[in-house]
């Protein structure tokens, strides 16, 4: 059994993704060209932003976001405890501060309570300037928007939505990556939306933020094209390739693998009721499941989970061991007191089962006879 089964979704959309990728070799174009604007619009689109810019990868498109707005040196970054390091190495690596916030205890996103705290000691201290928060929507659940928006206008923050693992989720209607002054996707094969290999992107609404990031994609590129330098850049783009893949995917993920997901969903969630916390989605929000993520009463008790599925054959993954604030790189960023006693916890005592779009109902009949049976 799969953990995501990438090859059952190839079978499934096999024609068109084959077709695909024979034009682009046919054209012999492999560098941005027709794929790369159609995706982009399309992408636009779906997410009810004005504009998208592809790029190679989510950590890179975190970091044209920041660089965009000229975040650096004295400046602090603040981030969830839970989410992937990309969410603020980037900014890191441009001389920021990361500031890590515990996590809302059910929807295991940024807390709207941690992260004002967090403001109000940065300000309180006076040894950084607050600049940008980065909510990640994680695990595919989308963030409390509705909180977190208010804080940043009060704050004159920069909200940058990582919506990495929420391609196609919602918060009250509206799709995750566009939210904030600017969101960032990945491509990475195993996300909601992902192609086969590396990509990404960003989506803003905003004209002058749109041409900057461009022209970060492209060396810094000015007005006069690739040869007229006038920033410092990065090389990031999206091959055509990766594009003629994401868009047939697209498709699929806009159509139906959103609504299998929440079947698949659904099942876990009546299963395991009352034997573990499942995942909580806020009313009027849909998550895309990117992980199905469910916490045991204890590490052992997780563990053994883990271990009684593994020799079934059944893969599990732990997302993440590890919070942000506790991870060597981040040894030295300042913590103000908090206690990030809701991201130990979840670390502690969290697992995740395979969950994708072609899970058939015969293998969740396994997953969650082998579980019950653990517990
Ligand atoms: C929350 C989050 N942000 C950013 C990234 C970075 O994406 P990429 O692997 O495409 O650089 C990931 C990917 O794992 C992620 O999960």
């Amino acid at each position: 059994m799969q953990f995501i089964d990438l090859k059952a979704q190839y079978a499934a959309l096999k024609a068109e993704i084959d077709g695909g990728i024979a034009r682009v070799l046919e054209k012999g174009q492999y560098i941005g060209g027709d794929e790369v604007a159609a995706l982009e619009e399309k992408l636009a689109g779906f997410t009810g932003r004005k504009h998208c810019i592809t790029c190679a990868n989510g950590t890179d498109a975190l970091q044209i976001a920041y660089m965009i707005n000229g975040i650096g040196k004295g400046d602090a970054v603040f981030c969830p405890d839970i989410t992937f390091v990309s969410s603020t190495e980037a900014s890191k690596l441009l001389g920021a501060t990361s500031v890590f916030c515990d996590i809302d205890p059910d929807t295991y996103d940024i807390s709207p309570e941690s992260l004002e705290r967090q403001i109000k000691a940065v300000i309180k201290e006076g040894r950084l300037r607050p600049r940008a928060v980065v909510a990640v929507d994680i695990l595919g659940n989308p963030c409390d928007y509705g909180a977190i928006l208010p804080i940043c206008e009060k704050y004159g923050l920069i909200l940058v939505e990582d919506a990495a693992q929420s391609f196609g989720a919602s918060y009250k209607g509206k799709k995750c990556c566009s939210f904030g002054d600017i969101s960032t996707t990945s491509f990475f094969p195993a996300k909601p939306l992902g192609c086969y290999g590396d990509g990404g992107a960003i989506f803003t609404d905003d004209d002058g933020a749109a041409s900057l990031c461009r022209s970060v994609c492209v060396h810094g590129k000015g007005p006069r094209g690739k040869y007229d330098n006038v920033r410092v850049g990065l090389n990031s783009r999206l091959d055509a390739l990766q594009a003629a893949i994401l868009i047939p995917k697209l498709r699929a993920l806009g159509e139906y693998e959103t609504d299998r997901r929440q079947d698949v969903a659904r099942r876990y969630n009546e299963a395991f009721a009352g034997a573990l916390k499942t995942p909580f989605v806020t009313d009027g929000c849909v998550s895309v499941y990117a992980q199905y993520a469910v916490l045991a009463d204890s590490t052992e008790k997780r563990d053994n989970i883990a271990a009684h599925l593994k020799a079934l054959g059944i893969p599990t993954m732990i997302y993440y061991p590890t919070p942000q604030h506790a991870l060597p790189v981040f040894a030295d960023e300042p913590r103000y007191g908090e206690t990030f006693a809701n991201a130990d916890d979840y670390c502690a005592r969290t697992l995740s089962l395979p969950m994708h779009p072609y899970l058939a109902p015969e293998e969740q009949d396994r997953i969650i006879n082998a579980v019950l049976e653990a517990i």
